[in-house]
């Protein structure tokens, strides 16, 4: 039988906000019924958006994803609220603000017209869109990644911005083609100069961290490297103090690409240095030879460096990079990552 019970949302400033949510709904789904947006994205178990703390309560678990949810996180209560089913009356800690709750859905989508599209890499492309109409700001924190919808469909994929805020309507993606992949067909086959799409945004809890003047080391694989570039980008606009490295990976040196970008922002940031790794490289490469992992690990201990560490790209890479580091003792606390899992995971 469908009962009905209370959720209490408790955000990372200690704010709360409890809502009605029944038995056989999704927190998310029950949430949107009353107005309230927290964070989410594919709304299917898939990609680790609505995650949260389950602190009081109990709870069923739909279908997820197990790297979404792997399952030692289930056991020590951790919940993705779209494929949460309250039992009781339930309470859950969410990393986020408040202030990144929305109460209307207006705001959260806009429609934006492809500017250009070019191949950068023998699997990676540039998308740039500009946002249309009279409000033409683009805001989010650097980090964060937007719903990008095949026109047509009700197909959206999220991707996350290399560039940073602006009053233009500018967005730069960076997009790894998949083969076969809904939204890398669309790009290869039918994305034109003009073409417009409806844009959701921004999501996420990716972002930089304030904890005092500790280093940045930043680790990308592939296209991990667009909301790595967002975060070097603020902290270059800023002028933020700390040491960063961005440590760049790929696998063949046919799939290196942003080089000249990168060169650019080591002349235009002292406290920067970028290592990228090519782990099946030709004698002829001349940056670092071997997986971005190993670099690191390299370097880590050759230093002894203790920095906050930014993770971002294929599960794969996010996984083993967090094991390494986890390994060396660096404070899990202070590794912050996101993992491009695939939708409908
Ligand atoms: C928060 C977030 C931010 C993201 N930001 C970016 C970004 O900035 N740039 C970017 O390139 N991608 C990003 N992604 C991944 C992106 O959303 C899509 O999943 C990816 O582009 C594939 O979409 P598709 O429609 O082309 O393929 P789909 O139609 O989703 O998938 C087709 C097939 O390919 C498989 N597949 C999908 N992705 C991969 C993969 N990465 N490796 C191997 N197989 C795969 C699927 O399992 C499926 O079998 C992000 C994902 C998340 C969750
Ligand atoms: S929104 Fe819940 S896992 Fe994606």
């Amino acid at each position: 039988m469908t009962s009905t019970h209370q959720v209490t949302i408790v955000t990372e400033d200690n704010e709360s906000i409890t809502f009605d949510c029944r038995s056989d709904e999704d927190v998310i789904t029950a949430a949107v019924r009353q107005d309230i947006y927290l964070m989410s994205s594919c709304r299917e178990g898939g990609c680790a958006t609505c995650k949260g703390y389950c602190a009081e309560g109990e709870y069923v678990i739909g279908k997820v994803s197990a790297q979404a949810l792997p399952s030692q996180e289930e056991e020590d209560g951790i919940v993705l609220l779209c494929r949460c089913y309250p039992s009781t009356d339930i309470k859950v800690e969410v990393p986020y603000t408040y202030e990144r709750i929305s109460f209307s859905p207006e705001g959260l989508s806009f429609e934006a017209e492809v500017v250009a599209l070019a191949q950068i890499s023998s699997n990676v492309v540039r998308l740039q869109l500009r946002r249309t109409g009279d409000d033409t700001r683009i805001k989010f924190d650097a980090g964060q990644f937007f719903d990008l919808e095949i026109p047509g469909t009700d197909i959206t994929r999220s991707y996350s911005p290399a560039n940073i805020s602006n009053n233009q309507g500018d967005l730069e993606f960076l997009i790894r083609i998949v083969d076969g992949g809904k939204f890398s067909e669309f790009l290869k086959q039918d994305t034109k100069v003009g073409q417009r799409l409806n844009v959701k945004g921004p999501s996420g809890i990716f972002g930089l961290k304030e904890n005092g003047f500790t280093p940045r080391y930043f680790v990308a694989g592939g296209t991990g490297l667009a909301p790595i570039l967002s975060m070097v980008r603020h902290m270059k606009e800023w002028g933020e103090p700390q040491k960063c490295v961005i440590y760049f990976g790929v696998n063949t040196e046919a799939e290196i690409f942003y080089l000249a970008e990168l060169a650019q922002l080591i002349a235009d940031m002292p406290t920067l240095d970028v290592r990228s790794c090519v782990w099946k490289c030709s004698d002829d490469w001349r940056g670092e030879k071997g997986s971005v992992v190993d670099i690191l690990r390299r370097d880590l201990v050759a230093t002894g460096a203790k920095p906050d560490l930014y993770l971002c790209g294929p599960p794969g890479m996010v996984d083993a990079t967090f094991a390494v580091c986890a390994d060396l003792g660096l404070p899990k606390e202070r590794i912050y990552l996101e993992k491009f899992l695939p939708s409908g995971a």
